[in-house]
């Protein structure tokens, strides 16, 4: 680790806040399933199940610009789980994600359950889900979210409030006597198809489980290791 030649020791603002001990569960060899989608489909559905998770679906899920290299992250909702892998659903259209993406189809997501000390942390590719599929689950928001994703040119600068209220308006009269409103084209799910996948159990004196399943193509047998934490 190289340090930067103009550092002197900083006064900090915030040192060391109080942490705790991971030790409420292990994870396994034997337990765990040879497929990784199967591993975290029993996972996510503890995590629902624990009331003190309060949002399990929520990710942190990034991305990289190319040529900068220049990282994001947000916090999204994960909304679906297939056999090819994790969907979410935005606006491709103005967002930054949907810019990093276009230069670069690789991405990251983060599951974090803090109740039950659990990460999933996924890598791989992104593809566009199919129009079929993107309406499913358009049809499945309430109406002013369906209002809200017509209205809202995600990420671009507005010059005040009154202008999202003023393009909120347009959009509730232009679809005032339409009750199927229709999903926008530029509206719709990407789906990360992982490449790895890292479970995570916190241990106590931070020695940790980490098993990580990866392979090479999508095409290829996952493999399983476990990582020194
Ligand atoms: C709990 C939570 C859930 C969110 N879910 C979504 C989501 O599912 N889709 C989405 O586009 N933005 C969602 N957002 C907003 C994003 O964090 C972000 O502000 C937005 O996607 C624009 O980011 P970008 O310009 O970096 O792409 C969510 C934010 C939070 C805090």
């Amino acid at each position: 680790m190289s340090e930067s030649p103009k550092e002197t020791t900083q006064t900090p603002i915030i040192f060391a806040p109080e942490t705790y001990q991971y030790d409420k569960y292990t994870l396994d060899e034997s337990k765990l399933s040879s497929d990784p989608i199967e591993q975290f489909t029993g996972w996510f559905k503890e995590a629902k199940e624990d009331p003190s998770e309060s949002i399990p679906e929520s990710i942190t899920f990034s991305s990289a610009e190319l040529p900068s290299g220049r990282v994001s992250s947000r916090v999204l909702l994960f909304k679906e789980l297939d056999s090819r892998g994790f969907t979410i659903y935005s606006n491709w259209g103005t967002s930054r994600k949907a810019q990093d993406i276009k230069s670069n189809p690789n991405a990251a997501i983060n599951f974090f359950w803090k109740n039950l000390q659990r990460q999933v942390r996924v890598e791989g590719f992104t593809e566009y889900v199919n129009r079929e599929t993107s309406e499913r689950y358009f049809k499945t928001r309430p109406r002013g979210s369906k209002i809200g994703a017509w209205s809202s040119p995600q990420s671009n600068e507005l010059k005040s409030r009154d202008e999202l209220e003023q393009l909120i308006k347009e959009n509730e009269k232009r679809f005032e006597n339409v009750e199927d409103i229709p999903c926008p084209d530029y509206w719709g799910g990407l789906r990360v198809v992982p490449l790895e996948i890292e479970f995570w159990q916190g241990r106590p004196s931070r020695l940790h489980d980490r098993f990580l399943y990866r392979r090479k193509t999508e095409n290829d047998p996952w493999e399983i290791i476990r990582l020194a934490p």
